[in-house]
């Protein structure tokens, strides 16, 4: 294992539940209070200290992101680089494509539509091997895919949308695994509705003893519906999560702004 982690955003999908508003863009590129959605899951991987970033996107929506982010980072140490997802094929299809960009690292992936306001660099940066996914409460679990705790408060299993009563802590989207990830992505088989869960790989690594799981208090919105994204936008403004960015992406983000401004008037 080579000590640097690498990061990957997953930033494709269809975004169907936000019909109409992404009927021609992209939902990672719809505005979160401020700015991009996108701009979220980049700071707390930024935030983490992570500086090798892949950004999966998109085949229609490829040339928005690469305009957006493309020349960003460039002068601050980063590197975004981009790959094309041609049809969405379920999460654990990032570490596939990702697989160049892992190698030998461990890699932290965060789904493009997560906002997290607490900073899990210390875990991020501490992160050895197997794999480390992150837990909170919620009050609609039968939306997410939820992990049961023994009595020991250690994790059992995690259950994709259950139907019935499990557990009320929701997986949330940012996952840290170690590189045989990749492989383990590939051996897993599509389920019923034709793509890769991501919810099969946390349990593979569970079985094998290889799976932690940490409950958080802050906020954290998956806003992927209409009102999930009014609430993000709300919760944002509310606990300031907006002006706590990291400074690489202030300083980056005020600069491209400066330059477009000083184009429009030449
Ligand atoms: P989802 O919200 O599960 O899927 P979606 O974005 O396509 O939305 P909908 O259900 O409304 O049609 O995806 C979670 C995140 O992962 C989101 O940022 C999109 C991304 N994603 C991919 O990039 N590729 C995929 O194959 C899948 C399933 C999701």
């Amino acid at each position: 294992m080579n000590s640097e982690i690498k990061g990957i955003i997953l930033a494709g999908g269809f975004a169907t539940r936000l019909y109409p508003s992404t009927l021609v863009t992209s939902k990672q590129l719809l505005p979160v209070y401020d700015r991009p959605m996108i701009f979220y899951p980049l700071n707390t991987l930024i935030k983490a200290g992570i500086k090798d970033i892949l950004i999966i996107v998109t085949p229609e929506h490829s040339g928005d992101f690469i305009n957006l982010l493309g020349s960003l980072l460039e002068n601050y140490g980063i590197t975004l680089s981009f790959k094309v997802q041609s049809r969405p094929g379920g999460l654990p299809e990032a570490f596939i494509l990702g697989e160049n960009h892992i190698d030998n690292h461990n890699v932290a992936l965060i789904l493009g539509d997560n906002i997290f306001e607490d900073d899990f660099g210390s875990i991020i940066k501490t992160f050895q091997s197997g794999g480390h996914v992150f837990a909170k409460k919620v009050s609609d679990p039968e939306r997410f895919g939820v992990v049961k705790f023994n009595q020991s408060s250690k994790a059992e299993l995690i259950v994709e949308k259950p139907t019935e009563f499990v557990s009320d802590y929701a997986i949330t989207g940012l996952y840290l695994y170690d590189h045989h990830v990749v492989q383990a992505a590939k051996d897993l088989q599509p389920s019923g509705r034709g793509e890769l869960e991501i919810v099969d790989l946390h349990n593979y690594y569970l079985r094998q003893n290889q799976l932690q799981v940490t409950v958080f208090e802050g906020a954290w919105m998956d806003a992927g519906t209409h009102d999930s994204l009014l609430e993000a936008s709300n919760l944002v403004k509310q606990r300031g999560i907006y002006q706590k960015f990291d400074p690489i992406i202030k300083e980056a983000t005020k600069e491209f702004c400066e330059f477009r401004k000083k184009c429009i008037k030449q």
